[in-house]
């Protein structure tokens, strides 16, 4: 049945910074409706699509009033009439109706919006569930494994420590509710290590998780684990650690700079350095542990810590063509999906496609800037992304997403939660994943 396209509403909204961001209603024939917000990052990678910002003054320059025009103009004149059923159709016509590669004209975030939107609409028609509808196959739904930030550094805690994340994931769990009790857990004992190392001014940082000023790096990860440990859990065993280096962010030109410790490093020697923590610590996943360009850091850091499940950003910015060449190059083993990387949910499930061909592991994730919306635990279930990447246990716009997956596991008995079987590199986790 054709889904006919009545009216498309654009409105500037905010996001959890308290920054604008573009959000969008689309209605059908016959009253289904579908809305969505569009979340933002603060450190992108510099190949993402493009986010149509109004410079001036007003909100320092990040008002989207030209992003909401151009829904409210010329997009939704081009998509009135149309079939929100054909979600193809529709991200095309975006595409094209802006006609740049990186969607300049109109604005990724306006894109996005409104794909994101008409998927919900046409689902809301359905009468299911997004990640019903937007499932290839019936079957029931899969819980992705979470990655929770715990402790944030880097764009996202006011560079207190140089890397932007450490996260636990909890490997062990039983179910998706038992994960994030455990992460909850960990985050709170974490405030209690902090506060007997005499570093009682934590803070809550951007996504959720804790922020304080550390002497090095290397600590970051030694508190998680000690939080782990005083969680009573078993590192490695039940609950594993993965980090966000974000290396692009402190890259100087070859070198990378690591500032609260005052310390240059060559890129082989902040692969020896991520090698030396992989070795002390359980860590299970590295992201973006040299900068996005660094092909060479790249290859080596996929040589070195071939063992752990690495993980591309910055690197691929949820960009087929990007992911392609670094198949090609033989570089990492798993790539992050932010949708708004990219601009239209048609790309970015052909993105998991190329990805899930090459054996590459897929995370789903939200943006340091987010909105109290959940569609995008949907698209983790829906596409049977394996894992998902929102931040911490506190924030609304984080539990947002984590909540409507405790939902989902409580309303689906035969609901199956991913395992670690998910994580790179494994032989067989794509077949893990999509076995019903
Ligand atoms: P961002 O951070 O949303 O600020 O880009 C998230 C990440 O780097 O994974
Ligand atoms: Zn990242």
């Amino acid at each position: 049945m054709a889904l006919k396209i009545e009216r498309v509403l654009a409105w500037e909204a905010l996001d959890s910074r308290g920054t604008p961001t573009v959000a969008c209603a689309i209605s059908l024939a016959g009253g289904a409706e579908g809305q969505a917000a569009v979340p933002s990052g603060a450190s992108t990678g510099s190949h993402e699509a493009h986010e149509l910002r109004d410079g001036g003054s007003r909100f320092g320059g990040k008002g989207v009033r030209s992003a909401v025009a151009a829904v409210n103009g010329e997009i939704a004149q081009a998509l009135r009439g149309g079939d929100a059923g054909d979600q193809e159709a529709t991200d095309d016509l975006l595409r094209h109706l802006d006609g740049t590669p990186t969607l300049e004209r109109l604005g990724a975030n306006a894109v996005l919006a409104v794909s994101t939107a008409c998927a919900l609409a046409a689902a809301d028609a359905h009468g299911l569930p997004l990640w019903r509808y937007l499932a290839a196959e019936e079957g029931p739904p899969l819980l992705p494994l979470p990655m929770v930030n715990v402790l944030s550094g880097g764009a996202h805690a006011g560079g207190l420590i140089d890397v932007q994340d450490v996260l636990v994931v909890p490997v062990g769990a039983g179910s998706f509710a038992e994960a994030i009790e455990w992460a909850a857990r960990i985050r709170a004992a974490a405030v209690d290590v902090f506060r007997e190392r005499g570093n009682s001014g934590a803070l809550v940082a951007d996504e959720g998780g804790l922020a304080a000023a550390l002497s090095s790096n290397r600590e970051a990860i030694t508190v998680v684990a000690a939080a782990i440990e005083r969680s009573g859990l078993v590192p490695g065993e039940q609950v594993a650690i993965a980090v966000d280096v974000a290396a692009t962010q402190f890259q100087e030109g070859a070198d990378y700079r690591f500032a609260v410790e005052d310390r240059s490093l060559r890129r082989d020697e902040l692969v020896a350095e991520l090698r030396s923590w992989c070795d002390e610590y359980p860590i299970v996943s590295v992201e973006d542990p040299v900068g996005e360009d660094d092909t060479d850091g790249w290859k080596l850091a996929s040589e070195r810590l071939a063992d752990v499940q690495l993980l591309g950003d910055d690197l691929f910015v949820t960009s087929t063509e990007r992911l392609a060449a670094g198949i090609a190059n033989g570089i990492a083993n798993a790539v992050l999906v932010k949708p708004n990387q990219v601009g239209t949910l048609s790309d970015t499930r052909r993105l998991i496609e190329l990805a899930r061909s090459a054996g590459y592991a897929t995370v789903l994730s939200a943006r340091s800037g987010d909105t109290e919306d959940s569609w995008l635990a949907d698209l983790a279930v829906g596409w049977r992304t394996g894992q998902l990447k929102v931040g911490s246990t506190t924030r609304s716009e984080r539990t947002a997403k984590w909540n409507r997956l405790l939902r989902l596991e409580s309303e689906y008995a035969e609901a199956r939660f991913a395992g670690r079987e998910v994580l790179a590199p494994a032989q067989d986790f794509t077949a893990a994943m999509l076995r019903p």
